[in-house]
């Protein structure tokens, strides 16, 4: 693999795979529902236990099409679900989460994460965060769309040093979060989650990431995935479509070589200074 390790430890020190499966838009269209399901299934099949849904995904129909993926095969999965900021004050919290667990048929998530920060206060949703950990109904909670100042914010409050995850917009074409975000949470081991790892599909078609691609006789998605865990995030891309699942799994033998770094830092320049934090 791309000379990083395949697992990534949390805080409290559980391993887990450096490459899951998103599931934004999984579950949207009835005629993909098949394609979707077997997806999810290879991925697996093939070690991408990570699976990353939200309430938010189709307003609940990517967690039932994940609970119909993984029905018979929960242990296998870290199964991962967000809440909206919307209904993140504490009995909002825990009713969303039970509202997910329902959707997915389980009875527990492996990490449940704050979607974004919105109006309503931290120390309320930690609040719930951590009754639904005592209660057993999750295993790790986190964040998403948190940049530095709210990681600040939220480590200050009691219980806040708590936070298992940050997951965030990170790819080769959206870098800012190398300046602060990133060193911020490596320092204190909190694990980078990239969403969006392949830009959505959107890659450019010609260039250096070509250029690379065609060295080692891979894809343009396989660069992308591999230079992200490369540099030490993990990545959970979607793919909707068995043939891209496996190409995505393929993604952790490819070695980037010093100069595809280099070629690729040409570019697509890392950040020189601060660059407020990119959302989708
Ligand atoms: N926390 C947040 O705010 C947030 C925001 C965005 C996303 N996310 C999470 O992150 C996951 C991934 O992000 P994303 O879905 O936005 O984008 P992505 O994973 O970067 O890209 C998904 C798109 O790329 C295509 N694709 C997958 N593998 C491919 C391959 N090998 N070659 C060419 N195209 C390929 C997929 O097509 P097919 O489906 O046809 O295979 C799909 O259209 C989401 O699904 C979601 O779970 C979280």
């Amino acid at each position: 693999m791309s000379g990083a390790p395949d697992t990534v430890p949390l805080p409290s020190g559980e391993r887990i795979l450096l490459l899951g499966q998103g599931t934004w838009h999984i579950g949207d269209h009835a005629r993909r529902r098949a394609d979707e399901i077997a997806a999810l299934r290879r991925g697996l099949d093939l070690g991408m236990t990570v699976v990353d849904t939200a309430e938010m995904y189709g307003s609940g129909a990517s967690e039932e099409l994940v609970g119909e993926a993984i029905a018979g095969r929960r242990d296998e999965v870290f199964l991962v679900s967000k809440v909206l900021p919307g209904h993140a004050d504490r009995s909002g919290t825990i009713a969303a989460c039970g509202d997910s667990l329902r959707r997915l048929g389980t009875d527990r998530l492996d990490l449940y994460l704050l979607h974004w920060r919105g109006r309503i206060p931290l120390e309320e949703t930690l609040e719930a965060f951590i009754e639904l950990t005592e209660s057993g109904k999750i295993r790790h909670w986190g964040v998403s769309n948190f940049d530095a100042s709210d990681m600040t914010d939220l480590v200050s409050i009691p219980g806040g040093d708590g936070v298992a995850v940050n997951q965030v917009l990170y790819n080769l074409t959206r870098r800012g979060v190398e300046y602060d975000l990133m060193p911020w949470c490596h320092r204190r081991d909190i694990p980078l989650m990239a969403y969006s790892p392949i830009e959505q599909g959107r890659l450019p078609h010609t260039g250096a990431l070509r250029e690379v691609a065609r060295a080692h006789d891979a894809t343009p998605a396989q660069v992308m995935l591999a230079w992200v865990l490369r540099q030490g995030a993990m990545a959970i891309p979607k793919a909707g479509r068995v043939d891209h699942v496996e190409e995505n799994r393929a993604a952790l033998d490819l070695e980037l070589t010093s100069e595809d770094l280099a070629a690729l830092d040409r570019a697509f320049p890392p950040p020189t200074g601060p660059v407020p934090l990119d959302v989708l």
